[in-house]
């Protein structure tokens, strides 16, 4: 009896009669020979069938299969250099699952439209698959930094009456008889769970209305969001540049076939060693000043900004101290400038600009009330929120991680929307 095995442990079995479920990824012919490149998912392999070993008929159904058939191959693993993972599978036999019709992504260039209209059949594509392989190592090892630093995982609702990155990218809706809102950040709610269980994260998605069709953003996106009592900027700044070495370190040794497939120049990776440069706002303004950017101080930084800004390091660098007019209401104010916040974002070398936000939390109860106030925002739907002030109040910092900015980044794409498999924009909510 052939035992069933994936592609990926082929070399773990030459000389055994396996049995390789897969789909129909190429195939050539040469007069008594059909060479078929499977792939399962987990790699892919070539089968070669020779004509007097399967009967008359399969034999024929072989040399027309169409890309993305259903196939079982039943056969014996050779090893060889030469091929694709370093073995090939001499086919004894053939079950055709399903025929497929014609497949509609060929070899030949699509449009991006065209490619994302299909995005379902495109994800088998192997460019796609890398992508996708790279961003569940980024997530497993995003959590599995927090884990073995003792953080417990708490889960924040999607469903909020609360709005926490403002009011302008607010996905509204109705929750029976009150209005609810997606999720804009679990962040409120991780400083809840850092009272509690003194250093949390959550991950999860996140949702903003954002109406700019850029290369940076999505309306759903995933975010991955540690919170810690007593913990001030530097601590978390500290936090924030070790998880994304750690993340940078892990896919650089587990995904090396992924990178190789989108052709990233690792060594651009291998930079990516603690420490990050740190920069106070007025030192990244006067980047932009010094090259002529068309940037006015006190601003926020655009995306072309960052981009100057970014270009400048070979690691990411962390920006603090931004205006704190042009941050969120949670913001804490730095004692020594009230009007810059205690805040950090993180931008990714080579242009890529922002992938973190973060920074420590206003946590008096008074400052908080009044900031609530002149941000037009609802005390009522903040009331929980103002609680944590009143019971046990403790200095507090966190940041958010945006997954798909961070694969991107890594990935060295030049677009956000390949970085999930099915992006939400502005335009696409198909398929
Ligand atoms: O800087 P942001 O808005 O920060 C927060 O939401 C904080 N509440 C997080 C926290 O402190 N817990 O967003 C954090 C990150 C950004 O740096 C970026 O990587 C990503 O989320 N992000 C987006 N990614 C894709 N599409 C969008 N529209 C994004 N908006 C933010
Ligand atoms: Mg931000």
């Amino acid at each position: 009896m052939a035992t069933k095995i994936y592609i990926t442990s082929a070399l773990e079995h030459v000389e055994d009669e396996v049995k390789i479920s897969g789909w129909l990824y190429n195939k050539t012919h040469k007069g008594k020979l059909i060479f078929l490149m499977i792939r399962d998912g987990t790699g892919i392999i070539q089968g070669v069938i020779f004509k007097n070993d399967i009967p008359e008929d399969i034999f024929e159904k072989c040399l027309h299969l169409p890309q993305e058939s259903s196939l079982e191959l039943t056969g014996k693993v050779v090893a060889d250099k030469r091929a694709k993972g370093g073995a090939e599978l001499q086919v004894k036999d053939v079950k055709i699952v399903q025929e497929a019709q014609e497949y509609p992504i060929s070899p030949k260039e699509h449009g991006v439209d065209f490619l994302m209209d299909h995005r379902h059949l495109w994800l088998r594509s192997s460019k796609q698959h890398a992508i996708l392989k790279i961003r569940h190592e980024i997530i497993k090892a995003a959590r599995d930094y927090f884990d073995d630093l003792g953080f417990t995982l708490v889960d924040a609702p999607i469903f909020t009456p609360a709005a926490c990155e403002g009011t302008t990218t607010l996905f509204e809706t109705d929750y029976f008889d009150q209005k609810a809102y997606l999720t804009q950040s679990g962040q409120l709610y991780m400083e809840a769970g850092a009272m509690a269980f003194g250093k949390v994260y959550c991950f999860g998605p996140t949702f903003r209305a954002e109406k700019s069709k850029t290369r940076r953003h999505l309306t759903e996106f995933w975010m991955i969001e540690p919170e810690v009592a007593y913990c001030d900027l530097n601590q978390d700044m500290d936090l924030a540049e070790g998880m994304v070495e750690f993340i940078v370190r892990r896919v650089l040794k587990n995904r090396q076939q992924e990178l190789e497939i989108l052709e990233r120049d690792v060594s651009l990776l291998e930079k990516i060693v603690r420490p990050f440069p740190r920069l106070h706002y007025n030192e990244a303004a006067k980047i932009l000043q010094d090259a002529k950017a068309d940037f006015v101080y006190g601003d926020d930084f655009g995306g072309g900004d960052e981009t100057i800004i970014s270009n400048k390091f070979d690691k990411p660098v962390m920006i603090t101290h931004y205006p704190a007019q042009v941050k969120a209401f949670y913001m804490k104010a730095d004692p020594e400038q009230p009007d810059h916040a205690l805040c950090v974002d993180m931008l990714a070398p080579e242009g890529y600009g922002e992938i973190i936000g973060g920074g420590q939390r206003e946590d008096d109860l008074d400052i908080l009330l009044k900031k609530i106030k002149a941000h037009n925002l609802p005390e009522e739907a903040f009331k929980w929120y103002i609680d944590l002030r009143k019971y046990g109040s403790v200095p507090h910092a966190g940041f958010g991680m945006g997954i798909e900015r961070t694969v991107a980044w890594i990935c060295g794409l030049n677009h956000i929307r390949e970085t999930i498999p099915f992006p939400r924009t502005i335009y696409r909510l198909y398929p």
